[in-house]
């Protein structure tokens, strides 16, 4: 890596790359129940406004320290002053944590997909042999109960341990044969797919009898539904969809060319990230509501898997649109991998002059090793729970998004205020192209932000032990 750094031939490709490590399960999955849970559109609002005044901010400085060192996250901030190093292990260690519950969701995805290809192939042959179809409503109708289908599934050890290293292994022969380039180019094409497909499930599902109450509850924000953990989670929910606070846009910022506007393009990213995240809250909220609203107060990280199947189930071509949302899902989710597995593999080559195929091999097995445990933690051991309420993946979701990564991203407005200076960050960002809200970002970086997430964590620890309620 340190050699010769090759960079994004242009703005757009950067955009890109730094989309498809963006947009993944934190905007399909976890965005949608996270909503769900903490007050809907008290949370949406929350959210927007920490994207585009705190993200903005955060967002910026990581790809101005990435380009100005020249170096990803483990030794960006000590290349830049030797004293700040530590940062950049903090920031490192967070995806190493994240990458083992992400195959988990992964393995999930691949679980589904594979239902719903088996209905759709009995489908078609009941169609070939002018048989009727299994069951009453079509193959996915056993899905939709209540959640059955998902609940079993958690429910069996190896079945969660099978899908998840198959998860795995694809995002590490990708590593192993380089075929990264060719990754992107599917991405390119796949997002647009995606997107069409979700535009026309919100549509089906807004318009479900009953939706309407949930379109309510997703878009209007009600005082009553503020609370200190949902601005936590809202947080933490920021940081985990634009990939920030953990280093990543510090790696992907050493690759923007000297010629193209850092805040255009961080501008960019948020939006098209946002847009995901709101239409995934669209397809799922209000089929909450038109389904069984008393999901809404349930929701976890199964509602996406509980909810969806009922959607499918009541549409026309059932299976196939079950099959294509959730191969179009598991593309997303597996670029998001590769790039975290790829930082991490980065790291070890950089650190222990391993040859990049063994870090691979090592980092993956050392992966499926870790996410044993929570897999684990939904069948074997679901006696384990981390303050009464956290099973263990949500208890690796929950110190990454709402301790670790608010530690990181104080360091680093630390870091930027004291180590080295706003002006060398807006320095870098006005190379090329104007820094229009410099000020916002000055004020941000320097007061507002820091401030804001000391608040936050150290109520949200008060909050969490009883002494205060909010
Ligand atoms: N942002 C990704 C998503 O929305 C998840 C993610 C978090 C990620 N950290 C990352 C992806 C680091 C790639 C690299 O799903």
């Amino acid at each position: 890596m340190e050699k010769k750094r090759h960079t994004f031939s242009s703005g757009i490709g950067f955009v890109l790359a730094a989309a498809g490590s963006a947009v993944g399960l934190g905007n399909l999955w976890r965005f949608p129940y996270l909503a769900a849970k903490y007050g809907g559109g008290m949370f949406l609002l929350i959210y927007i406004i920490l994207v585009f005044t705190f993200g903005y901010t955060l967002m910026i400085a990581e790809n101005a320290i990435g380009r100005k060192s020249g170096k990803s996250s483990l030794d960006a901030f000590a290349a830049l002053k030797k004293k700040w190093g530590f940062v950049g292990i903090i920031a490192t260690l967070i995806p190493c944590i994240i990458l083992p519950y992400y195959n988990v969701i992964g393995g999930w995805i691949i679980r589904y997909f594979f239902e719903y290809f088996n209905g759709f192939m009995s489908d078609i042959s009941c169609a070939f042999w002018n048989l009727a179809p299994v069951g009453e409503s079509g193959f996915g109708a056993h899905m939709a109960a209540g959640g059955e289908y998902f609940t079993n599934m958690l429910g069996s050890a190896p079945t969660l341990i099978i899908v998840q290293s198959i998860f795995t292994i694809i995002v590490a022969v990708v590593l192993l044969m380089g075929v990264q380039k060719g990754v992107e180019k599917a991405s390119t094409i796949l997002m647009p797919v995606l997107i069409l497909l979700a535009v026309i499930i919100c549509i089906y599902s807004i318009t479900l009898p009953g939706a309407i109450e949930g379109v309510k509850y997703f878009f209007i924000p009600k005082a009553e539904n503020f609370s200190i953990m949902g601005v936590l989670a809202a947080m933490g929910q920021m940081f985990y969809s634009l990939s920030l606070a953990m280093g990543i846009m510090i790696a992907y910022g050493s690759y923007i060319p000297k010629d193209s506007s850092i805040e255009k393009n961080v501008g960019r990213i948020e939006l098209f990230d946002t847009l995901i995240a709101v239409m995934a809250g669209l397809m799922i909220i209000p089929a909450v509501f038109a389904f069984d609203p008393t999901q809404i107060s349930k929701s976890g990280p199964g509602l996406m898997f509980v909810v969806l199947p009922q959607v499918f189930d009541s549409m026309p071509l059932s299976n196939l649109m079950g099959m294509l949302f959730f191969f179009l899902v598991f593309a997303a989710a597996i670029t998001s991998a590769i790039s975290l597995m790829e930082t991490i593999v980065a790291c070890v080559c950089d650190h222990t002059g391993l040859g990049r195929k063994t870090s691979v091999i090592i980092v993956a097995l050392l992966t499926l090793a870790i996410s044993t445990l929570p897999a684990l933690g939904y069948n074997v051991l679901s006696g384990v729970k981390f303050f009464d309420r956290f099973d263990i993946l949500d208890f690796m979701d929950f110190i990454t998004n709402s301790v670790m990564m608010p530690i990181c991203s104080l360091l680093i407005c630390l870091f930027v205020s004291f180590g080295i200076g706003t002006k060398a960050i807006e320095d870098e960002v006005e190379i090329y192209g104007a820094f229009r809200r410099k000020k916002l970002f000055r004020i941000m970086i320097k007061y507002v932000a820091p401030i804001f997430v000391l608040a936050v964590l150290v109520s949200s620890v008060l909050n969490s032990f009883g002494i205060i309620t909010m």
